[in-house]
C-alpha cells in the first residue's frame, strides 16, 4: 500500500495529481550512483521518462548525465543542472534547429541513427565552424522480449543504423573534418526483466559490433548500452528499487572489450517509475449487467500506458485502507477514467476494497512515462506534481 505520512493532508489535495515519493527517489538515485562508481559505468538518465524539473535537479545534483531526444529536453536538462558535456542526444528525427541547439551548448555526443543524419550534422557543424561529437547508434538485431511498442533493437524497428550501412557511415565520418567519432550506442527496448539473459546478449552483440567498427579503422572510445532495465509493476512495495547492481554486474561480466573505454547506460524507467503514483478520486460507481465500473476523475490523458501498451499498474483504494480499516469486503471493478474513449481503462476485473464515491485511488508505479506522456485530450487539465515532503510540510 502506498505509504503516506498524513492521509489527511493528502486527501485535501485537488485530484487527479501525480504523487512523488521524494525519499524513495533519493534512495534510488543514491543506489544507482553507488553502483555506477562500483562498476565503473557512466549513467545518463533518459529524461523522456519524467522531465519534471525537481526530479531532474535531484538527478543532476548527484552527478549523473542525461540522455535527451529533443532540443527542448536538452535545454531543460541544462536549466536543471546537467553539465552540457554529460548530455547525449538520440532520436531518428533530429531537426537542423535541434542539431544547432545541441552544438551551441556543447553536448557530449550525438547518437546518430542514419547515414543521412551524419551528413546533415557534419554540414550544420561546418556552417557553425565547430566539431560535432558523434557516436553511431547501431541496430543490433536483438529481441528484448518486451511489448512490441517498446522493442527497439530489431531490424524492423526504425531505430539505429542497420549494420549493412556501417561502411557508408564510417566513410562519412572519416571524410568529414567536422565530426569527432566517439563510439557506439545501442538501445534494445524497455521494461526488460530478464536482466542476465537479455543484457548479456546485448553485451556480446555490442562486442562484435565494436570489433566490426574498429576493423573499418575507427577507434571506439565509448560504448553506450542504452536503457531498458524494468520495474516491478506487480509488487512496487516489495521491489521499490530496480536491481542496478545486477544489471551493471551483467555488463562487466559480458563485455570483454570494456577495458580502456567509457561504458555508458541510459536508464529512464528504472530511476523514476516506482516513486510516482497517479492519485485520483472515485466519481461514480456504476454497476452494470456485465461489468462493475469504478469511474475516476483521472483518465487515459493522465496515464496512457494501460491504453497504449495494455500495461498493468497496481491499483489501491487509499481511503478504504487509511480511513475505514481492513474489515471491508472486496469487490471486482473495471477501473476507468472519464475520457470519451473505450480504451480509457486503468484495469479490468480488479479485486479491490469495496469503493465509494469520493474515495482516493492510487495507480502505482506511474513515475515513468506517466506525466511525461500525458495530454490535455478532452481539454482536461494536466495533473500536477505533488512531492511527499511538501505534504509533510503542510501538515
Ligand atoms: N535510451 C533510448 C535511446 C531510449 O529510446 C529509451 C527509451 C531509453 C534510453 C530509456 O529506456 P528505459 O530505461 O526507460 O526503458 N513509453 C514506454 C517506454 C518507451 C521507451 C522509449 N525509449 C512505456 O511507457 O513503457
Amino acid at each position: 500500500m502506498l505509504d503516506l505520512t498524513s492521509f489527511e493532508a493528502f486527501s485535501s489535495l485537488k485530484t487527479p495529481f501525480y504523487y512523488y515519493d521524494a525519499a524513495l527517489l533519493k534512495r534510488t538515485i543514491s543506489y544507482v550512483s553507488k553502483m555506477s562508481r562500483k562498476y565503473g559505468i557512466e549513467v545518463h538518465y533518459a529524461i523522456k521518462a519524467n522531465p519534471e524539473e525537481r526530479i531532474l535537479r535531484m538527478i543532476s545534483s548527484s552527478g549523473l548525465g542525461a540522455d535527451c531526444v529533443s532540443g527542448n529536453e536538452i535545454v531543460r536538462a541544462i536549466r536543471c543542472g546537467f553539465k552540457p558535456s554529460s548530455i547525449l542526444f538520440a532520436g531518428v528525427g533530429k531537426t537542423d534547429r535541434e542539431i544547432r541547439t545541441a552544438l551551441r551548448v556543447g553536448i557530449g555526443a550525438f547518437n546518430c541513427e542514419s547515414v543521412q543524419e551524419l551528413k546533415i550534422i557534419s554540414s550544420v557543424a561546418e556552417k557553425m565552424r565547430t566539431v560535432a561529437p558523434v557516436s553511431l547508434r547501431i541496430n543490433p538485431g536483438i529481441d528484448a522480449h518486451t511489448h512490441k511498442y517498446i522493442t527497439t533493437g530489431l531490424q524492423e524497428n526504425k531505430f539505429g543504423i542497420d549494420p549493412v550501412d556501417l561502411d557508408e557511415a564510417v566513410e562519412v565520418i572519416k571524410s568529414s573534418g567536422w565530426l569527432d567519432f566517439k563510439g557506439v550506442q545501442f538501445h534494445i527496448g524497455s521494461q526488460i526483466l530478464g536482466i542476465k539473459e537479455i543484457f548479456s546478449l546485448e553485451c556480446r552483440r555490442a562486442a562484435e559490433l565494436v570489433s566490426l567498427v574498429e576493423s573499418k579503422g575507427l577507434h571506439v572510445s565509448s560504448i553506450d548500452l542504452g536503457g531498458g532495465l524494468g520495474a516491478d509493476y506487480d509488487e512496487p512495495d516489495e521491489n521499490p528499487i530496480p536491481d542496478f547492481g545486477e544489471w551493471f554486474k551483467t555488463i562487466v561480466e559480458n563485455l570483454p572489450c570494456m577495458e580502456g573505454r567509457t561504458i555508458q547506460v541510459e536508464p529512464g524507467r528504472a530511476l523514476v517509475a516506482q516513486c510516482g503514483s497517479l492519485i485520483a478520486r472515485v466519481i461514480y460507481i456504476k454497476p452494470g449487467s456485465v461489468r462493475n465500473f469504478m469511474i475516476l476523475d483521472g483518465g487515459m490523458n493522465d496515464l496512457i500506458r494501460p491504453a497504449l501498451y495494455g500495461a498493468w499498474h497496481k491499483i489501491e483504494n487509499l481511503s478504504a485502507h487509511y480511513l475505514r480499516g481492513n474489515d471491508e469486503k472486496d469487490t471486482v471493478y473495471d477501473v476507468v477514467g472519464p475520457v470519451c474513449e473505450s480504451a480509457d481503462v486503468f484495469g479490468t476485473d480488479r479485486l479491490l476494497r469495496e469503493s465509494f464515491r469520493g474515495d482516493l485511488i492510487a495507480i502505482r508505479s506511474a513515475g515513468a512515462y506517466g506525466a511525461a506522456m500525458s495530454s490535455s485530450y478532452n481539454l482536461r487539465t494536466r495533473a500536477r506534481a505533488v512531492y511527499s515532503d511538501e505534504i509533510t510540510k503542510s501538515r
